[in-house]
């Protein structure tokens, strides 16, 4: 099916399981254990056996030569396969950085062998033994450094974008801010580590992993391991996380394939969580430049977002400046990239790429010309909204409520409460709260399924889409549910799997709307058959309690099927109506905060978003979703920051007792408003992203929030004790 007009009235529209706050299918499997994690999925019968990675312990350069036979001697080893063992291999096309093979070193623990052994403890043992030689060479890991020799980017990301005369109008403008923000390396931090079991049936491998991307991860393992895809076999079905960190091929699937290779037997590799820091991927470090001018009245005439970010050779931006191409109106703006090679390991997408750290600068940069004009933060935006894309305004958004997110939020929140500076004490706490937009575009990727039918009425969904903790389960069955009409019970959901229909996958915020289109497009295809097979005529055919209904003929669903299961099959495409119009989402974040005026300790009191994100498929896993990025948003204001070493190349701190993350005990209040919404330029479900959306934006509300209760601007995340202590306000 081709979405290329806008949706118009369809089953979807019903409502009665679509929409509705259904707890997921998939909860139960997990709350008692029995959902199979990458890890677990062991055949009882096949005895299977352990791998353990070896790092790169430099950053740069060559391994000379590797000596395992210490390893190969130790307790339970039953092999050691090495990089220089399996020799170049083929790299997939959405890495950036090999992941193993040859004698090549791009980055600080890239994987170099694999040590399979009978336990778990004695694969690790042994990995000890391993002695490396290495050839190390001189790298560059300072961003900073490394901004003057940063250029333009591939011109696929758009690097400069221009409208007007920018200078000029910066110039003249009667209230102007000039200023620098960064944001740190953060590291994805999922729950579940990148693990991954292998076993070879003669020249075809099976690989359960934990991975977001289904046929992205089929088609870059057979191209490492040199086979054709049709003999790669992937299953995910369960996955602890993913935030971005699993959407590419990693190296536990790569090592767990040639353990297996090498000892004929199934293999499992997870890696060690201070592995993950520097053996996957991160969010790059960012430094930001904000140019801002306005009219005393507040309107912005003339706006200016500059981003420097560093990767491997042959890597990407961080597309910081993204947001500020279409969030504010201005007559006169410019946006510019540039990329410095660094040789730190790979930089890539992290929950809201470009977005997320985009708007920890933008969102206090507006909040500080909102002060400069004298204008409360919230009306500031208001004035500076656009209905269309300010760079090409021919091009209106699909829907755009921002303003209706800022003033619900704002009546919600009791913003009118909110102290001047560093006005409000409660004993040794400052108080203060602020507001941040939130932002983030809506992609729509191409996502099929198959829907069956069978005998016992019962509908079961297969596709290859994955369900990162979002919901997936849920929404695809309620999905099925609506179109078939039937209840929820009657649905089964099968994901995760390379037999199935290739799907969107889990991304960018376009996984509900995208696979469940697909759905949608595949229980059309199914309609018509059971129509078909009852010569009914599909158009006027009502499915309804299990019924299929046309004039006065009324068949159960069931009885349809017979013996033979109906299949219907199908991939939503997606034609040009995110050309003719801009798709984002929007929202508003709001936070209030207590900062001690003795030591600088800020504790987040409470957090509200309300998010305007098309239809809302079912507002508990949306929530869920929400709170969830809030809490990353958090984390990234306060304690994330992967510690560079800029001498020998690595992230120090790679555990989660260095990688501050939030706990419970951090994060206190929160509330999400969804605004009603339904999107018919999105797609038929009339449903966008949104867990992307509740961590865009977070970050600056914080910082806002802290300067609104110290008058302390904090410019560089995270805030941490050190930037505020020396500062503060007396209390006394
Ligand atoms: Mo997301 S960073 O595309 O998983």
């Amino acid at each position: 099916m081709q979405f290329d007009k806008p949706a118009t009235t369809n089953p979807i529209d019903q409502l009665k399981m679509v929409g509705k706050p259904i707890h997921r299918i998939d909860g139960q499997l997990k709350t008692t254990g029995r959902a199979m994690y990458a890890y677990e999925w062991h055949d009882q019968n096949t005895p299977y056996v352990y791998g353990y990675p070896v790092g790169a312990a430099i950053a740069k350069g060559r391994v000379k030569s590797i000596d395992a036979s210490n390893a190969k001697k130790s307790t339970g080893v039953l092999a050691v396969v090495t990089t220089l063992d399996v020799g170049n291999l083929e790299k997939g096309k959405f890495n950036t950085a090999k992941l193993f093979g040859g004698a090549e070193i791009q980055h600080y623990h890239q994987a170099i062998a694999v040590v399979v052994a009978q336990t778990f403890e004695q694969a690790r043992a042994a990995a000890a033994l391993v002695k490396v030689d290495y050839e190390e060479e001189a790298g560059i890991f300072d961003l900073r450094a490394a901004m003057a020799s940063a250029a333009k980017p591939d011109e696929s990301t758009e690097p400069d974008t221009a409208v007007g005369d920018f200078e000029a109008a910066f110039k003249s403008a009667p209230v102007t801010l000039n200023e620098s923000y960064t944001t740190p390396d953060q590291s994805h931090s999922m729950m579940e580590p990148h693990a991954s079991i292998a076993v070879w049936d003669g020249d075809e491998v099976t690989v359960w992993t934990s991975s977001q991307m289904i046929d992205w991860w089929r088609t870059d393992l057979a191209t490492t391991l040199g086979i054709e895809k049709e003999k790669v076999h992937l299953m995910s079905p369960f996955i602890g996380g993913g935030f971005g960190g699993k959407l590419f091929l990693r190296a536990d699937a790569v090592l767990a394939a040639f353990g297996s290779k090498a000892v004929g037997r199934p293999v499992k590799v997870a890696l060690p969580r201070p592995f993950v820091p520097n053996n996957t991927t991160h969010r790059p470090a960012t430094i930001q430049r904000i140019r801002v001018g306005a009219e005393r009245d507040g309107k912005i005439t003339a706006i200016a977002h500059e981003s420097w970010s560093g990767d491997l050779p042959g890597g990407g931006p961080e597309t910081a400046v993204n947001q500020t191409r279409l969030l504010y109106a201005g007559a006169n703006r410019m946006t510019a990239m540039r990329l410095a090679t660094l040789d730190l390991p790979e930089g890539n997408a992290m929950r809201a790429p470009g977005e997320a750290p985009g708007l920890m600068a933008l969102e206090i940069a507006i909040d500080e010309m909102a002060e400069k004009v004298g204008m409360d933060p919230i009306q500031f935006r208001i004035v500076n909204d656009t209905q269309v894309d300010p760079e090409h305004p021919e091009r209106p958004f699909s829907q755009r409520n921002l303003n209706g997110c800022l003033t619900l939020g704002a009546e919600r929140f009791g913003w009118s409460e909110r102290p001047k500076t560093a006005s409000r004490r409660e004993g040794n706490w400052l108080v203060g709260m602020g507001v941040a937009a939130a932002f983030r575009n809506n992609l729509v990727i191409p996502s099929g399924a198959r829907v069956k039918l069978d005998r016992e009425g019962v509908v079961t969904v297969e596709t290859d889409m994955t369900d990162i903790g979002t919901g997936s389960y849920t929404i695809i069955a309620q999905t099925a549910a609506e179109m078939m009409g039937v209840g929820i019970d009657k649905v089964a959901v099968q994901l995760g799997d390379s037999r199935f229909p290739v799907s969107a996958g889990s991304g960018g915020q376009f996984g509900a709307n995208s696979s469940t289109s697909g759905v949608y497009a595949a229980c059309v295809k199914l309609r018509e058959a059971v129509a078909s097979k009852l010569g009914f005529n599909s158009q006027d055919a009502v499915f309804e309690n299990g019924q299929v209904r046309s004039g006065n003929r009324s068949v159960a669903l069931a009885d349809a099927a017979g013996d033979e299961a109906l299949v219907g099959e199908d991939t939503m495409k997606w034609g040009d109506l995110t050309k003719t119009h801009q798709q984002s989402t929007f929202g508003a974040h709001f936070v209030e905060v207590g900062v001690d005026g003795a030591t600088g300790e800020t504790r987040i009191r409470r957090m509200l978003a309300v998010c305007a994100a098309g239809r809302i498929l079912n507002p508990i896993t949306a929530r869920s979703q929400v709170i969830g990025a809030m809490t990353m948003g958090a984390g990234g204001a306060l304690s994330e920051e992967l510690a560079v070493d800029t001498r020998r190349g690595f992230f120090v701190n790679h555990d989660l007792a260095g990688y501050e993350v939030p706990v419970h005990a951090d994060i206190p209040h929160q509330e999400v408003i969804f605004m009603d919404e339904a999107d018919p330029m999105s797609s038929p479900m009339k449903a966008k992203g949104v867990g992307e959306l509740g961590l865009c934006g977070v970050s600056a509300a914080i910082a806002n929030a802290i300067y609104n209760a110290t008058g302390i601007r904090v410019r560089h995340y995270p805030i941490t004790l050190d930037k505020l202590i020396g500062e503060l306000p007396d209390v006394t």
